[in-house]
């Protein structure tokens, strides 16, 4: 793929304080562009300054949201070396989302060149304090003009990047999260394992909700309200009496590659993980013997976050004392010097990039 380059003439400022970023208010001078068209493939591969789109008021996204995304990161080391993790398997979830919305693939090689290049030129965008990176966002929208509900034969592919701190402005400081009884956010044969805007536009009522009652997300049960599914923008886990269970991948939740991340290392560091169908119910029941240990959320903006507290059915289950547990610590510790230092990366997950 040949990549035509525009350098801006009109630099940002950067930033100057690494601690006062939040996720994702601000972004990079340059992104990546692609088009598609149907018997004609993708084409104008560009990295340009970072612009607006301009869109027809009757471009299908804007009705039917065909529109799929990613979320990875790059990281810097203090010597300045850059890093991506697991970047491949961005690449091929946003297949099967495209799959799922009946977009149009991508080859996952050129897209990853793609975000290689744009990295490089953006590469002193990227923080190096801990808990901070490049928070990447690849995304995909169906640009036809025309308002009939059909897959869109044209597509916009695009990059961008934001230099990032904490998902949650509390770094590691344990969440409290309220247990969706109403509101559903997946069923089986819908969309809920592909990451489309979609799913999160149907989510934030429920979020809303929860955040007017003190929470800082919700955590999702099946449609059914019995089984637990993942939360708003992460997967979950609970150590229950020594063992680490997470719910089984069903169709319905998000296939996240830190969760994945996450089982693999902890199966490495010799604690037993079995993933399987939770019911909420046996996490009462846990918590109400005292064997609920510890509960985190997993994901690529969230890393691992502790869960100090769920809220179900008006009941508070407080967890390890409301602090970060010692499972939660030391695979957070673990998947982090992967990410950041290439640390212990027994699975090739840390590539660094030669730029
Ligand atoms: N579940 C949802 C709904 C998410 O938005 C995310 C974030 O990407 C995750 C889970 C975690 O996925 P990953 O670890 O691949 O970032
Ligand atoms: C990510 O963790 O990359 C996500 O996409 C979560 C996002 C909804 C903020």
């Amino acid at each position: 793929m040949d990549i035509k380059v525009t350098l801006t003439d009109n630099p940002k400022q950067k930033f100057t304080d690494e601690g006062t970023l939040g996720f994702g208010r601000i972004f990079t001078d340059h992104m990546f562009t692609m088009e598609y068209e149907e018997g004609k493939g993708w084409f104008n591969p560009q990295i340009t300054p970072y612009h607006n789109f301009t869109l027809d008021p009757a471009t299908v996204v804007f009705h039917y949201g065909q529109e799929i995304f990613e979320g990875l990161k790059a990281y810097k080391d203090e010597n300045g070396a850059v890093r991506l993790f697991r970047a491949d398997k961005n690449f091929a979830r946003l297949n099967s989302s495209c799959d799922r919305l009946c977009m149009a693939r991508i080859n996952e090689e050129d897209a990853l060149m793609a975000l290689e290049k744009l990295l490089e030129i953006e590469k002193d965008w990227i923080p190096t304090s801990l808990g901070t990176s490049l928070y990447i966002r690849p995304f995909m929208f169906g640009t036809d003009v025309r308002l009939g509900v059909s897959a869109s034969t044209k597509y916009t592919f695009a990059i961008i990047l934001s230099p990032s701190g904490p998902y949650y402005n509390n770094g590691l400081i344990p969440v409290s999260i309220y247990v969706e009884d109403e509101y559903v956010r997946a069923a089986p044969g819908g969309t809920g394992s592909a990451k489309a805007g979609g799913n999160y536009a149907a989510s934030i009522l429920a979020g809303q909700k929860a955040k007017e009652k003190g929470y800082s997300q919700v955590l999702w049960l099946d449609a059914t309200r019995q089984y637990v599914e993942e939360v708003g923008a992460m997967n979950i886990f609970f150590v229950i009496d020594g063992k680490l269970v997470t719910p089984k991948l069903n169709g319905s939740i998000l296939p996240g590659i830190t969760r994945d991340s996450v089982i693999t290392l902890a199966k490495d560091l010799g604690i037993p993980v079995e993933e399987k169908q939770i019911a909420i119910s046996e996490i009462e029941e846990a918590h109400s013997k005292g064997i609920l240990n510890e509960c985190f959320g997993t994901g690529t903006a969230a890393v691992i976050s502790p869960v100090g507290e769920l809220f179900y059915k008006g009941k508070k289950m407080i967890i390890n004392d409301n602090k970060m547990g010692d499972k939660a610590q030391l695979l957070y510790n673990k998947l982090t010097d992967i990410q950041y230092k290439g640390l212990g990366d027994k699975f090739g997950w840390s590539k660094t990039l030669n730029i």
